[in-house]
């Protein structure tokens, strides 16, 4: 089955234990990029860590967490092939999937409690693509890649 990548920083490291377990616990596989403590670190490294392994198809989707979400979605937009979106609730994390094919998810652990961040986790793992006219859109969006 596909590997689901994860990382974060020292204010996410908290609520990653608590994806990892809802990931264990649903028996989906994952890979941990770190960081593995709550000691201070810079989350552009993991960011990209993280993301590279999704952009090389290593994994298929990815999450990222942080104090805000904002510095990790900000970092892994900039590898080329992501598409990341920083989740608070659920409805934005099935239209990401549905709309923007989204293949990470970021989230903030100062933001968003533990338990509406594994429901929008799993809403966005268990979301697919539409499709259709979104496809011509995703096509757009990742051409800007080459501007
Ligand atoms: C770390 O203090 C904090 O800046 C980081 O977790 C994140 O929120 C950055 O966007």
């Amino acid at each position: 089955m596909d590997k689901i990548a994860l990382g974060c920083d020292h204010g996410g490291y908290a609520l990653m234990q608590e994806i990892k377990k809802y990931l264990e616990e649903a028996g989906l596989p994952y890979e941990d990029f770190g960081t593995y403590s709550s000691e201070s670190c810079d989350y552009p490294v993991f960011a990209e860590k993280t993301a590279r392994a999704v952009a090389s198809g290593e994994c298929s989707k990815g999450i990222l967490i942080c104090g805000t979400g904002i510095g990790m979605s900000i970092c892994a937009n900039k590898i080329r092939g992501i598409r990341c979106a920083l989740c608070g609730d659920c409805f934005s994390a099935e239209f990401t999937r549905r709309h923007n094919d989204a293949n990470m998810l970021a989230m903030g652990a100062r933001v968003t409690g533990p338990g509406l961040a594994v429901k929008i986790a799993e809403t966005f793992l268990n979301t697919g693509f539409e499709g259709g006219r979104h496809q011509r859109r995703i096509k757009l969006m990742m051409e800007l890649e080459n501007r």
